[in-house]
This record gives structure tokens, C-alpha cells and sequence, in this order.
């Protein structure tokens, strides 16, 4: 599907955003393996999520999504015990939460499963969860190099492992814990740098034996009682209307209810470092998570040299950070981020064709990007490279750059936020 933006003069909204996709996922997946009924309000509901309740829903009737339109799903109080044998095999489609996380807790089930993805998640790297899950004594199997999905997971008794992840990613570091819950010893996950601590702190609020110090989290088996949760806005959608704002000569910009945990906000600090005028209003706690109404304004931008351990930090809004660096003066260069070739599409390539289609002076790395800001950028013909947030950063292009811009594949936004091109469109007429 193609979408049309063009500039707007001047921008003045307040958004409500989709719940973060990162703790929907969790919320479900947490709540369905807990004993007890929950209510989950404000969940997301792009594809991604939508996989893992279908996911779930293999299992028996877990989750129940009469309410879905009305802003809530229910969880069943049967618990991890009463999963049934799937009678297909399970399909994550383009989520790489659902299928690392949910292959965590398979892992330890009396019965084997099968779970697949669409085309891109069947070039994501699946070795990384394959190798822990293998030292706990568990059996996943990948096809073609083994590394890749479809995963073959046949049930088997896990023990606890001391484990330091090889890549800094709460994927990686929540597929373990998980598998730690069901095991008969003691886990002990040494992570490089913090990721997003999403897991652990749902897992501490549900009553899990988990204890985290620094890098460091230590599992032990747990039975885990459901929690009715509100799933605070989404951090990374929140991304997108900032960096519209900033980037704009003449916008403010209030986004409302946005979870910003720390280990997700590292984007605020880089963009405040750029000279962003970006402030949090209403902090409070929700569901265990701080959230608060992040106001944005059109700001002069300098460029900045982006690196290191706030990576993992800040995977998620690279693409859009990419584009801000466009409008800054000087250079920024983001480096150390290769894992962004192994998300839903080849990142770097994808952001580098594309702000280059547009005018951007930007230098491929193999580990990032070096951008040369303040080149005028013209809309043209662009492609989400069937990527959420590329085709969400390309809108946010379209409203910036001088002329018409299309973005093709524009649907993709609908992996992670539905309501995207319509909150697009509403921030002005085009
Ligand atoms: C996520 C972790 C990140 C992120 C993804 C969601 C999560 O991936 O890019 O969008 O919910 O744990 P990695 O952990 O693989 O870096």
C-alpha cells in the first residue's frame, strides 16, 4: 500500500499513543503462564501482538479477546499447567518477541511444538536463544543452518545455568529468564549492557523468585500470580511525533501516557544532548513502569556522536534518530549498532538507501552511519523495505521535506501501530 505525505505549515496535537508492543507481549505471555484470572487494558494490538495471542491461544482457550475493541483482553486462571499440545504448529509472523520469548517457556513443556514466522522472521538469527536453551539441557532445533526458524522445540527437563549473553538483547535475556522459572536449579544471566528490564520487573511484580543486581539476574523456580495490568503508551511510537516536532520549524507536540523506563529512554537524552526542547510533565507509576506526557518542540539541532553501551538502549529509534540527524548541523555519526541488520529488515541498509533517496549526505558503515546534516531533503518515492519503523520514519520524512513524498509498503506500520497514518494525517491537512 502507498501512502502520500506532504509538508504541513505548522503542527499543534496532543496524541494518545498504542500501548508499548515490548510489555504487551510480556503482559500476555506472563499472565497466560500465571495461576489466577487478569484483565489487561491498553494493550497494543498490531500484527506482532496479535501473533503472540494467537500464539497463546494454540494452547487452549487463554486468552480471551471479546473486549478487544472495547480496550481490554482477559487471561484464564488455568496457568502454565493447563496448556494443551498445539494441534498446528505455531506461526510468531514477523515478531521476534513472541518467538524468542515463547520458545523460553516451551522449552520445559511435556510435549514438542513447532513454531515458525513469516519470511523475515525466518532470516532472524535464532542460534543466540538455541545456545542457552541447549546448555539447560532443553532441544530447539532450527532449519537450514539450525539457525533459523522453524524451530523444532521437543519438551524436556531444564537445570538452572550461569550464563553471559553473547549479544545485548532482553530477547535474548527474556527467553532465559523464562526458561530459568521452570527449572530445577538456579539461573544466573550475566547480560554485556542493561537492555530494557521489562521482564524483569513484570516477573518481580508477579511474585517470581528473580533478584537483579547490575548486569546481573539471578531466576529461580517461581510460580507466578497474574496481575491485572495497563499497558503504559509506547516509548518507541512516542519516537516518531518527538523527533516530527523538533524537526519542525514551527510544532509542539504532546504525546500522553508514555512509558519511559529508563533503560528506553536513551533517545531523550541523545536528542536533549542534540539540543532538543523536550520535557516530561505527570510523571506517575503504572503497572510497575514510570510513564509520563513527553512535550516536544521545533528545536535547532546540532549533531552528536552516538555509540557504545546506550546501543541497546536506543535499537528501536535509530531509524528515526537517523532521520533528526538530518536536520541537525554537522555531523552524527552512530556506530556499534550491527544489530540492526538482524531486525526486521537489514536496518542500516534500509535507512541508508532511503534518507539518501531523499537528499541525506550519509555514509554506510558496517556497524552504523554517519550522517552530514542540513543537506535540503526533497520528497520522492521511498520503501518501507517491509519494516514498521521504517515506514513510521518515512512519514515522518514525508511531513518534513520539501514536496510530495510516497512511502510504498506503507502498511507495515500495522506491526507495531495500527493507527499510525490516520494520527499522521491528523496533524494537519494535506
Ligand atoms: C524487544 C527487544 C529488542 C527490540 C525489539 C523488542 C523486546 O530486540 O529491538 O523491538 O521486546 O524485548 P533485541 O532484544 O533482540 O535487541
Amino acid at each position: 500500500m502507498q501512502r502520500l505525505v506532504s509538508s504541513l505549515s505548522k503542527i499543534r496535537s496532543e496524541l494518545s499513543l498504542p500501548g508499548d508492543k515490548s510489555i504487551s507481549h510480556r503482559a500476555l505471555i506472563f499472565n497466560a503462564i500465571a495461576e489466577g484470572k487478569s484483565k489487561i487494558s491498553g494493550l497494543e494490538k498490531g500484527l506482532d501482538v496479535m501473533a503472540t495471542i494467537d500464539c497463546l491461544n494454540q494452547f487452549g482457550a487463554i486468552v480471551d479477546t471479546t473486549n478487544l475493541d472495547k480496550g481490554y483482553v482477559s487471561i484464564n486462571d488455568g496457568g502454565i499447567l493447563a496448556f494443551n499440545q498445539p494441534q498446528r504448529d505455531l506461526d510468531a509472523k514477523n515478531s521476534g518477541t513472541t518467538i524468542r520469548l515463547m520458545t523460553g517457556i516451551l522449552a520445559s513443556r511435556p510435549f514438542p511444538t513447532i513454531i515458525d514466522g513469516d519470511d523475515s522472521l525466518r532470516r532472524r538469527p535464532m542460534q543466540r536463544i538455541i545456545e542457552p536453551i541447549s546448555l539447560m539441557g532443553g532441544s530447539v532445533v532450527g532449519s537450514n543452518s539450525e539457525d533459523f526458524p522453524p524451530l523444532k522445540i521437543e519438551g524436556k527437563s531444564l537445570h538452572g545455568i550461569e550464563y553471559s549473553l553473547p549479544v545485548p538483547s532482553a530477547q535474548v535475556k527474556s527467553c532465559v529468564i523464562l526458561a530459568g522459572l521452570f527449572a530445577d536449579s538456579q539461573s544466573i544471566i550475566h547480560q554485556p549492557v542493561f537492555s530494557r528490564d521489562h521482564t524483569e520487573t513484570m516477573l518481580s511484580n508477579m511474585g517470581a523468585n528473580i533478584e537483579i543486581i547490575g548486569n546481573s539476574i539471578t531466576v529461580n523456580k517461581s510460580i507466578l500470580r497474574s496481575v491485572d495490568m495497563k499497558i503504559p503508551g509506547d516509548v518507541s511510537a512516542a519516537a516518531f511525533w518527538i523527533v516530527a516536532a523538533l524537526c519542525h520549524p514551527d510544532a509542539e507536540i504532546v504525546v500522553k501516557n508514555i512509558g519511559i523506563n529508563k533503560s528506553r529512554t536513551g533517545f531523550l537524552e541523545i536528542l536533549k544532548n542534540m539540543g532538543a526542547d523536550i520535557t516530561i510533565l505527570n510523571k506517575h507509576m503504572m503497572s510497575g513502569e514510570m510513564v509520563g506526557d513527553i512535550k516536544a518542540r521545533s528545536s535547532t539541532l546540532k549533531g552528536v556522536e552516538i555509540s557504545g553501551s546506550i546501543i541497546p538502549n536506543i535499537i528501536d529509534e535509530i531509524p528515526v534518530l537517523a532521520l533528526a540527524a538530518c536536520f541537525a548541523t554537522g555531523k552524527t555519526s552512530i556506530r556499534d549498532a550491527s544489530e540492526l541488520r538482524f531486525k526486521e529488515s537489514d536496518r542500516i541498509n534500509g535507512i541508508v538507501i532511503e534518507l539518501e533517496k531523499l537528499g541525506s549526505e550519509i555514509v554506510e558503515h558496517k556497524d552504523g552511519m554517519t550522517i552530514y546534516g542540513g543537506k535540503k531533503l526533497k520528497g520522492v518515492n521511498c520503501h518501507s523495505h517491509q519494516d514498521h519503523r521504517l515506514a513510521m520514519m518515512l512519514g515522518i520524512a514525508g511531513i518534513l521535506c520539501e514536496g510530495n513524498l510516497v512511502v510504498e509498503g506503507a502498511e507495515f506500520s500495522e506491526i507495531s501501530y495500527p493507527k499510525f497514518w490516520e494520527d499522521l494525517y491528523g496533524l494537519g491537512s494535506f
